[in-house]
């Protein structure tokens, strides 16, 4: 049975499609059979931030009404042959998303849920999960925003928290530390990404971020890379 991990925040906008992206292709990488799950029905990108905009035909949409097997929606990008995408639905979407996830923790080791923005929709599609990844930005908003959910998923999945878009200059200039982030959302520090233009380039490219940055060590490919590896059991230093 494969671990089913939930990425989502309490604010909008702080990287949980990319954090899921980068994360299933670094798992990949390390030889897992990954599966990601696009729950965010009408505002769908999953699939952009994996290079797949143009092979998302069929969605869990479809595999819910019966339209299509499981096996046919799944689309996976040429440079990672171990992961595949199960698409959202481009309209509203009323049926739980655990239907297609049971099946989905038989067949992969990891099946990762990017969850759509919004308190009760994230909740909702992180509730089969055994893991939830807390993404947050260094700032006032998104550390209340992440300390709600946190509180809100007190007693479900494992939680912990991934700050995105980390600049040191910035943390340096308010006197914060990646310390006060944890001790504010009130979760344990899974790793940080620092803010990398080598992320929106990427998506313009239509590229996987880990695809269009193979070998640098440094910057978000590097980190996201040590994330993985930390959620597959090694231990990663996180600084
Ligand atoms: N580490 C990073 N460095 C630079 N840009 C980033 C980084 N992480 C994410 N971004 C950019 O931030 C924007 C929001 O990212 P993303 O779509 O992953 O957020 P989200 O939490 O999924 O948003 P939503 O709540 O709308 O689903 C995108 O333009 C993305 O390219
Ligand atoms: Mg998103």
């Amino acid at each position: 049975m494969g671990a089913v991990i939930a990425v989502l925040s309490g604010k909008g906008g702080t990287g949980k499609t990319t954090t899921a992206a980068a994360l299933a292709c670094a798992l990949s990488e390390l030889g897992r059979r990954v599966v990601c799950v696009d729950a965010d029905a009408e505002l769908r990108n999953l699939d952009l931030c994996l290079g797949l905009g143009d092979q998302a035909l069929m969605d869990y949409g479809d595999v819910l009404a019966g339209r299509c097997s499981l096996e046919k929606a799944l689309v996976g990008p040429a440079d990672f042959p171990a992961l595949k995408l199960l698409p959202a639905p481009q309209e509203p979407a009323e049926e739980s998303l655990e239907a297609v996830v049971m099946p989905l923790r038989e067949q992969f080791d990891y099946c990762l849920i990017d969850c759509p923005g919004g308190l009760r929709a994230a909740l909702a599609a992180a509730f089969p999960a055994d893991r939830a990844l807390v993404v947050a930005n260094a700032d006032a908003c998104s550390h209340r925003d992440g300390e709600r959910i946190a509180q809100l998923l007190r007693g479900g999945p494992e939680c912990f928290l991934l700050m995105n878009r980390v600049s040191p200059r910035l943390l340096r200039s308010e006197k914060m530390t990646l310390d006060d982030s944890m001790d504010r959302v009130g979760l344990r520090l899974i790793g940080y990404v620092p803010e990398d233009n080598r992320v929106p380039l990427a998506l313009a490219a239509g590229t996987p971020l880990l695809a269009a940055d193979k070998r640098t060590w440094r910057g978000a490919a590097a980190a996201f890379r040590r994330i993985a590896r930390r959620l597959d059991g090694q231990r990663v230093p996180i600084r």
